[in-house]
């Protein structure tokens, strides 16, 4: 249908044509979002399989903790928002959950590639892109079986409808885990020569999924690490250079902008390598680089603070934990005015920023091709 449209109009002429499309076709109709990640989409998978992430996390829009990494919503929250479905399911969650619209597998601390840490150590999760994949098909099987063994509409209701997988968004927001083994473990010459396979084995993620029938794939590409406040602690008058010009860790954004090419060629070979896929390329770094750039002007504080924590010189102590100082107990809360954070403790965002950088991304101006989230299951 689309291909029709653009071919006739295409006589006509090029430019008008991709207005023409965008405003005169359907809106996808999305029957389910299926999430793969790392902290800046968890909703709730690592808090359900270690130790439940504490208040005040999840303080300002679920009034409690909610098992996201921030006050509040996440930016996966708001593509759920977007396409009219529910937020997802941790699929790692046993209790409450639904499944009818979509699940997630991210998990705070997940890499693209499989890393030999314990979670204990620093953070990384067991659930690595091949495991959350994995989990997936299992998923996917094992609904489907339930799904035709369900006796009643009320046991098919929290089940995902089999056919609807193929009608699925899919979405990826993953690789900044990757970048953050890779300073502490590698040199930055052993990082571009790991980059290619990082990206190969995001691709092959994705491979995966349009072998099982999915067709609609929305990738964010990483953030800008070198902004994470918590990449800034600890760092007194450092060298002229170190730092680019909006204060972030120069070397640590090229690494980022690096990884994020890779994966924008990769990304662009994926659509001839998989013939009935659309996929959408989103450059979250541009996005919240051009936040972080232009804070002020944009109702924001200081993007380089963190809103929750405590951090006064060379004392840190986490968001939602209990440290000392001087001999005394100290919490790491929240600061008076969460909405007007960027940074909510360190490496995540605050819910405010989070919807801004949706608010920015979802209609399609910082993603290839520049379609919104809405009309992102047309091939191009
Ligand atoms: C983990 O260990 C295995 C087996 O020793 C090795 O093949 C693999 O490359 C290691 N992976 C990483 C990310 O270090
Ligand atoms: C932080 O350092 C400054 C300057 O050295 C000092 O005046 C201040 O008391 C310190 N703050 C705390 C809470 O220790
Ligand atoms: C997308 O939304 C942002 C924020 O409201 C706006 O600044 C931008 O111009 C919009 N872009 C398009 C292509 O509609």
């Amino acid at each position: 249908m689309l291909l029709r449209i653009l071919f006739m109009c295409s006589l006509v002429s090029s430019v008008v044509v991709s207005v023409d499309v965008k405003e005169s076709v359907e809106a996808c109709n999305f029957a389910a979002i299926y999430n793969f990640g790392d902290s800046n989409s968890d909703t709730g998978g690592i808090s359900a399989s270690f130790v439940p992430i504490p208040a005040p996390y999840g303080q300002g829009f679920f009034h409690k903790p909610s098992g996201r990494d921030s006050d509040g919503r996440l930016i996966i929250d708001f593509i759920a928002e977007k396409v009219n479905l529910p937020y997802l399911s941790a699929y790692l969650n046993s209790l409450g959950t639904d499944y009818r619209h979509g699940a997630n597998f991210a998990t705070g601390g997940s890499t693209i590639r499989k890393q030999n840490e314990t979670i204990f150590q620093y953070g990384i999760s067991p659930f690595s892109l091949d495991i959350q994949i994995i989990q997936f098909d299992q998923f996917k099987t094992r609904t489907e079986q339930l799904y035709k063994e369900a006796k009643t509409a009320l046991e098919r209701s929290k089940l995902p409808v089999p056919e609807e997988f193929s009608k699925a968004l899919y979405t990826f927001d993953i690789g900044q885990n990757d970048l953050s083994v890779g300073f502490r473990k590698m040199s930055f010459d052993e990082m571009h020569a790991a980059m290619p396979d990082i990206v190969n084995q995001l691709a092959s993620a994705v491979k995966n999924i349009y072998e099982r029938g999915g067709r609609t794939f929305w990738i964010h590409n990483t953030s800008p690490v070198g902004c994470m406040p918590v990449n800034l602690f600890y760092k007194h008058n450092t060298p002229p250079g170190y730092l680019d010009k909006a204060g972030c860790v120069k070397d640590q954004n090229e690494m980022a902008l690096f990884f994020n090419n890779q994966l924008k060629d990769r990304v662009i070979k994926l659509r001839t390598e998989l013939p009935e896929a659309a996929i959408t390329y989103v450059d979250v770094y541009a996005a919240k680089y051009g936040l972080i750039s232009n804070a002020k002007n944009e109702g924001f504080d200081d993007p380089l603070k963190i809103c929750c924590g405590y951090h006064v010189n060379d004392t840190h102590i986490w968001c939602g934990n209990l440290g000392s100082e001087n001999g005394k107990d100290v919490f790491g809360a929240a600061c008076e005015k969460p909405s007007a954070a960027i940074s909510w403790d360190g490496v995540h965002y605050a819910e405010a920023a989070n919807h801004w950088v949706a608010n920015h991304i979802l209609n399609g101006s910082f993603t290839d091709p520049p379609t919104p989230i809405s009309h992102s299951c047309y091939r191009h």
